[in-house]
């Protein structure tokens, strides 16, 4: 059935794990779809139910714990009662002459759920079943009519999407296994990664989210070989890295892996292009320097090609230090908070740049971040607890 759901509707569920998991729920639960709904389109919610999305929301915020009480272990699966919603969605895309599941169908869904908190909270606000069919049935816009999909990131604040598809080949580019971390501590070791495993897919951007103090930052320091694991495997195609003596490990790394740092570790003495063109120059490609003035204008610093980094504002060294990860086209991009120093607008700029490159190049990354909306713009989201990685959203393949 998933294969009838639009990117909007994917966006819903992908919300509703988000919020399902910063309750500590163990499931998703039709209250959580309903929050992931008025997440997604906030206003097309309102003008389909009359209902201040607002409203809804910060009742259904007080409601969920005591329907799903916290604390229990993350672990999501879709409810029997989110479930039901889903199958009652795909009825009322039927119903509508519509393809696919859209964001409308599963506030149907959740309308004919009856006698659920998600429901009686839309039916106490006026939103009635009735109501919200006859205004799918008279908006044009809001159908997703025949074959034509929702323009999938319309009112998503981070704005226009990247062109190219979010669905990666299935290729696999890194394998972990078991992978751990340990740090002797005063008495007791400090088990920071207890058996990390995963498996990234070439075009995949992916999100990993977690406390501070998690080990997101060990984890991608260890995924881009400069720290080595206590235990496990780790996989680039079919070569292991940590196999390789230490300057054969130095090379792969400069070869394969682009780093692009919470601050962003810009040498001071050079220039915006010679920043870019140090990973090329260090690994003997010296010279030609057309490919950092592509990357820079790229992100946009066409005309700063000459200045240094303290002659460039936070965003823009920020942008510098993407082009430099990527100037010898890498196998895997780690970003570690890489728009966690700089402020909320600016952090969008930076990582709409570094999305649209992505997919234009169709490169494979993986962020830390603590930006809920960056999070939700990636294809996987991943969240680092307790020394365990826990899926909050499955590979989009
Ligand atoms: N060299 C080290 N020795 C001992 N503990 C460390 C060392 N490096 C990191 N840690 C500990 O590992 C934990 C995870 O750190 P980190 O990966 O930086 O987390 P995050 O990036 O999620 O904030 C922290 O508790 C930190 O204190
Ligand atoms: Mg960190």
């Amino acid at each position: 059935m998933f294969e009838r759901y639009t990117e909007k509707a994917r966006r819903l569920i992908f919300f509703a794990r988000y919020e399902a998991s910063d309750f500590g729920s163990s499931e998703i639960t039709t209250e959580q779809l309903l929050v992931g709904l008025i997440r997604e389109d906030p206003a097309r919610f309102e003008k389909l139910t009359g209902v201040s999305p607002q409203l809804i929301r910060e009742q259904i915020v007080r409601e969920i714990p005591r329907q799903n009480p916290i604390g229990k272990s993350i672990d999501l699966p879709l409810s029997a009662g989110a479930k039901r919603v889903l199958a009652y969605s795909a009825d009322e895309a039927d119903r509508l002459r519509s393809r696919r599941i859209g964001t409308e169908h599963i506030l149907l869904g959740l309308l004919r759920e009856d006698d659920t908190p998600a429901e009686r909270l839309l039916r106490q606000h006026g939103a009635t079943l009735e109501t919200v069919r006859k205004a799918c049935a008279d908006t044009n816009q809001a159908l997703d009519a025949g074959d034509v999909a929702y323009p999938w990131y319309l009112d998503s604040d981070l704005g226009e999407p990247p062109e190219a598809p979010v669905q990666t080949s299935g290729e696999v580019v890194i394998e972990v296994e078991g992978l751990t971390k340990t740090y002797p501590g005063v008495g007791e070791p400090l088990h920071i990664l207890r058996g990390i495993d995963l498996t990234v897919y070439k075009g995949e951007i992916i999100a990993i989210v977690g406390q501070s103090g998690s080990g997101k930052s060990t984890l991608l320091h260890i995924l881009g070989t400069i720290d080595r694991p206590t235990g496990g495997r780790l996989r680039f195609g079919d070569q292991d890295p940590f196999a390789l003596n230490a300057e054969d490990l130095a090379g792969f790394r400069r070869r394969s892996v682009g780093f692009v740092f919470q601050f962003h570790n810009l040498l001071p003495e050079f220039t915006a292009l010679e920043n870019v063109m140090m990973p090329r120059r260090i690994s003997g490609h010296a010279g030609d320097n057309r490919l950092g003035v592509e990357l820079l204008e790229l992100v946009g610093l066409r005309n700063r090609l000459g200045h240094r980094p303290g002659e460039l504002s936070g965003g823009e060294q920020q942008r510098v230090a993407i082009a430099r990860a990527l100037v010898n086209n890498p196998l895997l991009v780690l970003a570690d908070e890489p728009t966690g120093a700089l402020d909320n607008e600016t952090g969008k700029v930076v990582f709409q740049l570094f999305e649209r490159i992505q997919r234009g190049k169709n490169l494979t990354s993986i962020l830390a971040t603590h930006n809920a909306s960056i999070a939700s713009r990636c294809n996987r989201l991943l969240r680092l607890e307790n020394g365990r990685l826990h899926e909050i959203s499955q590979p989009y393949v």
